[in-house]
């Protein structure tokens, strides 16, 4: 099981690897940011990688109703934009994050690659002859990593009756990788690092329709991503504690910014947040874009909290 795990997981996290701002395509001086942000881990910080390397032609995630708010079916899980794209607007960096794989140099790079941060070390050979990313560009840079949708979505369906034990030796077992991960992007010369906290997934649109829990979020699943988030401040803390390391980090309470806007949406603008917009099923959760799935799209995919049955508006 270990080994079909780190499979697992490494596709994860690889497939979707996105490297925001392309330095070829910008002339310094032209809007060029100071700093880069590079992106790691599932869908949800997605720029349209996983479309690249996808068998299917044209998957959902390309097709209308994606991207619709800006007209743009990119690849990106959103009707408009993903949390890393308001994260590089905030850091000065123009026009949303491209996918690191369009550019053709790397289009080929391939799922045997045993790490997304291997991934990394060859991208950044490989661009260094013609790109900015010096050893002071990685360092300045911001480096943001979240994993652990898939990998606890599937535990959860394929050991529907785990036990404790089980479960936190599951937990051990990404947070590990998260460590990993963390610990060879830290010695490649990454030195600033966002972490945010794994999501209630059990408040997942899809997840309330597949477990039929009504109105209310599937708690064996929530209890996974807790026990999974109180990991991520030790595991950081101990980089951050080796001397003169450099090693900087924030971590964002993701899981309770969700909580609070499932269950006060109205706070927040949202009028719904237990389903989703696009999508179908008891909470219009499935198979939004899929060619022969026949979704409803909400009329006001603004009020809504989740555009489909996983991601947000
Ligand atoms: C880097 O370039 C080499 C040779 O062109 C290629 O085989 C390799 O897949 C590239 N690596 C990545 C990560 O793009
Ligand atoms: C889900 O987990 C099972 C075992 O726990 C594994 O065999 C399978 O490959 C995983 N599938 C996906 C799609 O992650
Ligand atoms: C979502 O919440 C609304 C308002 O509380 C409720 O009327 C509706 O039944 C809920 N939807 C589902 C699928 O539980």
């Amino acid at each position: 099981m270990a080994g079909k795990f780190s499979f697992v997981s490494v596709m994860g996290a690889l497939l979707v690897l996105t490297i925001f701002h392309d330095p070829i395509i910008v002339d310094a001086g032209q809007g060029v940011p100071e700093v880069a942000l590079f992106t790691f881990g599932d869908s949800y910080y997605d720029a349209g990688n996983k479309a690249f390397l996808s068998k299917n032609k044209n998957p959902p995630q390309t097709l209308w109703p994606y991207g619709k708010s800006r007209d743009d079916p990119n690849g990106k899980f959103s009707e408009g934009y993903i949390v890393p794209d308001f994260i590089a607007e905030f850091m000065s960096i123009p026009n949303g994050i491209p996918p690191a794989l369009n550019l053709v140099l790397i289009f080929h790079v391939e799922l045997a690659l045993p790490s997304p941060t291997l991934l990394f070390l060859g991208l950044r050979r490989n661009l260094s002859m013609i790109s900015t990313w010096s050893d002071d560009y990685i360092e300045k840079s911001l480096f943001m990593i979240y994993i652990g949708t898939e990998d606890y979505l599937n535990f959860t369906k394929t050991n529907p009756t785990a036990t404790a034990s089980a479960q936190q030796a599951f937990v051990t077992s990404v947070t590990n990788k998260l460590k990993t991960d963390i610990g060879l992007l830290y010695s490649l010369g990454a030195s600033k690092f966002a972490v945010p906290m794994l999501a209630p997934l059990g408040c997942l649109p899809i997840v309330r329709q597949e477990y039929k829990t009504g109105n209310d979020c599937y708690e064996p699943l929530n209890d996974l991503a807790k026990q999974h988030n109180e990991k991520i401040g030790p595991i950081l803390n101990e980089y951050a504690k080796k001397p003169n390391g450099g090693f900087q980090f924030t971590v964002l309470d993701f899981y309770n910014a969700v909580i609070r806007r499932t269950t006060r949406s109205y706070n927040y603008r949202f009028y719904v947040a237990n389903s989703s917009c696009c999508g179908v099923g008891t909470h219009n959760a499935y198979g939004c874009g899929m060619a022969n799935v026949h979704s409803k799209l909400c009329e006001y995919q603004r009020s809504y909290f989740f555009f489909d049955g996983r991601h947000n508006t």
